[in-house]
């Protein structure tokens, strides 16, 4: 990641579409889980750790890994001090499992869907709950424009049918599966808004860069919200 990437991107509460509520849905489905070891993979600055604690109060535990150093130190202002979270700077591939829960908000397509799901199925114990948010086109002929930035941004997309065929490929089995709704998209881009408009006046051409950027994508889902979006999937690997 750039430096001006960054720059944007500093102290933003979160680094995808989600809220507490989606949290709150997703463990909901698994039932009461107190004391769980929760592993939040890929956990950008830690938005849903507070969610994921609460799920499993009392005496829950929540590993929080993420592979880009400055967002775990945004996760560590916060969190730090907290005996409940252990603070990771490192690949989610490489922390050692069992866990109960694996909270996966927009990063397992970093890893391949398929070989992401194998990877957090086996760090999971038997009977154990993921939760797993990841991007699906939601019409059969999304317009041109559209098609061309999803296959410029993640040339793997399908739809909710594919991603249900790689759930159970992974030998896992799909227990809820929602579209996430506009206000999660919201709790992602109205901060950075905020961030663009208080950059934009001062902005050198690297940073100017990075903020159209961060504009068309924010257009694109304003245009788009039909067409595409994040299924937040609820899993479980067999006893
Ligand atoms: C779209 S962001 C989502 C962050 C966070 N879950 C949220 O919703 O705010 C994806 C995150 O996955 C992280 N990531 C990507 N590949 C990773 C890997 N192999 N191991 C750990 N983290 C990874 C990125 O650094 C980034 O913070």
């Amino acid at each position: 990641m750039s430096a001006a990437f960054f720059t944007l991107h500093d102290d933003l509460p979160r680094e995808g579409p989600g809220r507490a509520e989606d949290v709150a849905w997703a463990l909901g489905l698994g039932g009461a889980m107190p004391g769980a070891r929760v592993l939040d993979a890929g956990c950008g600055p830690g938005a849903d750790i507070s969610a994921l604690l609460l799920a499993v109060a009392p005496g829950g535990h929540v590993v929080a890994v993420d592979a880009h150093a400055p967002f775990v130190h945004q996760a560590e202002r916060r969190w730090g001090r907290d005996s409940r979270v252990t603070l990771v700077t490192g690949d989610m591939r490489d922390v050692d499992g069992p866990f109960d829960v694996i909270w996966c908000a927009g990063a397992l397509y970093f890893l391949g869907l398929l070989d992401g799901l194998r990877v957090m199925r086996d760090k999971l114990r038997p009977g154990g709950l993921m939760c797993f948010s990841e991007m699906v086109v939601r019409v059969p002929a999304p317009d041109a424009d559209l098609r061309a930035a999803l296959e410029a941004e993640y040339p793997a997309i399908g739809d909710q049918t594919r991603l249900k065929g790689m759930i159970r490929a992974a030998g896992l089995d799909l227990i809820g599966q929602k579209i996430l709704p506009r206000a999660s998209w919201e709790a992602y881009f109205q901060p950075m808004e905020k961030r663009i408009a208080q950059l934009r006046p001062t902005a050198d051409e690297d940073l100017a860069a990075v903020l159209d950027e961060a504009e068309a994508e924010i257009a694109l889902w304003r245009r788009y919200w039909e067409q595409f979006g994040y299924a937040l999937s609820v899993v479980r690997r067999p006893e």
